[in-house]
């Protein structure tokens, strides 16, 4: 026997050592961690029980039948986090540069599959060079096997893609098609075809890190949500990510206890809205003024940056916010602004998390831009995103709500639970300048007409004598008016009409 128990070590040593010392020594001089260091550094200490540490691949191709590494260049298993159950595949980059063929494949499936019989998150360490080419169609069958798991996964368990090295071809949908991506700063990259690939067919000359690294992705394409310094970053991002959500679609996010008096009034909210209505302030005042102290946590932080959406806590409870921000242009609905939020407020719907939305919102963006790419049908991933949703859902209108903007956010018309405004919101079809340089055109002395306009529509009272706002409070009194209603609408129940699935304007 005790030779048979050291043939296993010896095997499990193997295993461990991925590539081999060299490759793994490279892999340490790129600045970049091993997938067994990121694994360690991920879960609770000794939880890691590790699956398929022995797979090898099958090929007789391209002399591959010589080169065979244990564990086929992915780790895979499960353990926790804060205690909590997640399923982890880190791809090696040490073994084959981390290419993904049929074995390598059929673990991440396994893995998988167990997620979501089991009812929790997956988190996908991605560090590959893609589909391994003396594998062939083998490679690309395995990366469908994939995205049809992500598919069938979606709403139903949280997924999670850290890209930590290079990420090419078909390797960027399966991260695509799960809910959030993270992104280590100079060391990963994310792009359809490479650079080389790009002065082929455009002759452009462009970088990897321009082409696909994490500034542009968390920056102008808006494909990653989280851009982080380094490896061990991302892994404290993807465990405070974690801390919010719930393990699967059936359950609550964790809350944490909170034994404060309920009602708490925050007299530094009545500061923050400026006299002149067409100054700019940071909503991010707004928000952190309301919620438990220093629990915002900013989600696709620098992208479409005239909305911010996030998770935060108010009287421990997990909420997802999304926000108006008239710091910057002026907090108009665009295209990127409007599919940033919709795609959180689906996230937040599909995993039981309530929906706290701030809005101060001059409109839409109008332009030949916007309406030729679709302002449209992204305006409307917004609507659809916000009228589908069955979680309590909270407004409050902190000044303007102008427009179609004003039916978008999360009004009560398309089925918000309960909406505030502040004595400084304006609830209108448009701004007063606007509106009388329509409605008089032509006419003279409109200075005058604006002053009576802004005193008879620039307000919140016309949207309250019809019941469209529920309230008008202090901005002080928010929070302990919020955490009441949340907790009022914590049992809500709201069925959508039944149907094979809606039809949102994609
Ligand atoms: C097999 C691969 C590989 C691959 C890298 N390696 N990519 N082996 N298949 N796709 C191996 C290398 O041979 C090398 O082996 C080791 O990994 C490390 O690679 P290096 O090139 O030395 O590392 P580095 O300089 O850091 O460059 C990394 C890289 C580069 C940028 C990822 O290797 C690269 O461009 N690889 C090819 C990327 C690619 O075109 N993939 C196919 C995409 S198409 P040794 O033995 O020397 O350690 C695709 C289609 C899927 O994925 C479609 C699904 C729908």
């Amino acid at each position: 026997m005790k030779k048979k128990i050291k043939e296993l070590e010896d095997k499990i040593a193997e295993a461990k050592l991925g590539g081999g010392e060299e490759r793994i020594k490279s892999q340490h001089k790129k600045g970049k961690l091993t997938a067994r260091e990121r694994i360690h550094f991920l879960l609770d200490e000794g939880s890691f029980e590790e699956i398929g540490m022995f797979v090898t691949h099958r090929s007789q191709e391209f002399g591959l039948e010589k080169q065979k590494f244990l564990g086929d260049g992915v780790v895979t298993g499960y353990g926790t986090i804060s205690g909590r159950m997640v399923y982890v595949f880190a791809q090696d980059f040490t073994v084959f540069g981390g290419s993904l063929a049929e074995a390598h494949a059929e673990k991440i499936c396994r893995i998988m599959d167990l997620a979501m019989q089991n009812g929790a998150p997956v988190i996908g360490l991605n560090d590959s060079g893609g589909a391994r080419i003396q594998e062939g169609v083998v490679s690309l069958g395995g990366y469908a096997d994939i995205f049809y798991r992500n598919t069938l996964a979606s709403g139903v368990i949280p997924q999670i893609s850290a890209i930590m090295g290079p990420c090419a071809g078909g390797a960027v949908y399966s991260p695509a098609l799960t809910d959030f991506i993270l992104m280590v700063e100079n060391t990963s990259y994310m792009f359809v075809t490479g650079p080389n690939v790009v002065k082929t067919v455009t002759h452009e000359e462009v970088t990897s890190e321009e082409l696909g690294g994490a500034s542009t992705h968390s920056t102008k394409s808006g494909v990653t949500h989280f851009s982080c310094a380094n490896g061990l970053e991302c892994i404290a991002y993807i465990k405070k990510l974690l801390s919010y959500i719930p393990q699967n679609c059936e359950e609550e996010a964790p809350s944490i206890p909170y034994d404060k008096p309920e009602s708490e009034t925050r007299p530094k909210l009545n500061d923050i809205i400026p006299d002149n209505p067409n100054q700019p302030y940071d909503m991010r005042e707004v928000i952190d003024g309301v919620i438990d102290e220093g629990t915002f946590f900013e989600v696709h932080k620098n992208f479409a940056e005239n909305m911010v959406v996030g998770f935060a806590r108010l009287a421990g409870k997990s909420i997802g916010v999304v926000a108006n921000q008239p710091a910057f242009l002026a907090g108009v609905l665009d295209i990127n602004s409007s599919v940033k939020a919709a795609r959180f407020v689906r996230f937040c719907d599909a995993f039981n998390i309530p929906l706290l939305v701030f809005e101060d919102v001059p409109g839409f963006l109008p332009g030949t831009d916007q309406e030729w790419h679709g302002i449209i049908t992204n305006g409307a991933k917004l609507l659809y995103a916000f009228s589908e949703a069955t979680v309590p859902r909270i407004t409050v209108i902190t000044r303007k709500a102008y427009g179609g903007a004003y039916d978008v956010m999360n009004s009560k018309h398309i089925g918000a639970d309960m909406n505030y405004a502040w004595p400084s919101a304006e609830i209108a079809v448009m701004g007063p300048k606007g509106a009388v340089e329509i409605i008089f055109k032509g006419e003279k002395d409109l200075k005058k007409k604006e002053e009576e306009y802004t005193e008879h529509f620039a307000n919140p009272y016309r949207a309250a004598e019809r019941g469209y706002v529920d309230e008008v409070i202090v901005p002080e009194q928010t929070r302990e008016k919020l955490i009441k209603a949340f907790k009022m609408l914590e049992t809500k129940v709201a069925k959508l009409p039944k149907k094979k699935h809606g039809n949102i304007p994609l």
